[in-house]
């Protein structure tokens, strides 16, 4: 009785030569795999300009607020500018302003422009941090 039959032989090294290229050539499909389709990171793609951009339109703040626009202020070049009040004094538009703006429209309000015009329930209908996002976007409207 024969135990190293050479076709048995033949054969083993057959099977492990495929399953050294089988390993070689999986983990070059991984690594590949990697490089071309990596997994997709969180957030920071959309920043939070693009959000806030997106709020002011679905929440009807440029219906109102738009360069042109006679019943409200344009956001563009607001941001860190003197605001003329209808008690006569000035206040900078910095983010405190937008803030107390936005959220309590009859506590200042610009000259020129109607009370009780601006809805006075977005503090229930937008978040905190919704609120931010449209304050960024309305900072880099600054220059514009
Ligand atoms: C129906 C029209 C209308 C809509 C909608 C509206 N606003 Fe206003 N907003 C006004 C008017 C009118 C004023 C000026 C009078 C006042 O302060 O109430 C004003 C004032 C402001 C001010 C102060 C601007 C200045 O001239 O100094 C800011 C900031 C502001 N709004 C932001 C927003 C944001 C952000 C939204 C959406 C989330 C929004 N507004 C939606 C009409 C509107």
């Amino acid at each position: 009785m024969s135990t190293t039959n050479p076709a048995c032989l033949s054969s083993i090294t057959a099977v492990l030569t495929a399953l050294v290229l089988f390993a070689a050539i999986f983990s070059g499909m991984t690594v590949s795999d990697v490089t071309t389709n990596p997994v997709p990171t969180p957030s920071p793609t959309i920043d939070a300009v693009a959000r806030g951009e997106s709020l002011a339109y679905d929440m009807g703040c440029i219906g109102c607020h738009y360069i042109g626009s006679k019943t409200a202020a344009a956001f563009n070049g607001l941001y860190n500018s003197e605001r003329l009040l209808t008690n006569e004094t000035t206040v900078i538009a910095d983010e405190v302003y937008l803030r107390e703006s936005i959220l309590d429209p009859r506590a200042k309000i610009p000259d020129g422009y109607a009370r009780g015009i601006h809805p006075s329930d977005f503090r229930v209908r937008l978040s905190d941090q919704q609120i931010d996002y449209i304050i960024a976007y309305i900072i880099s409207l600054a220059d514009n």
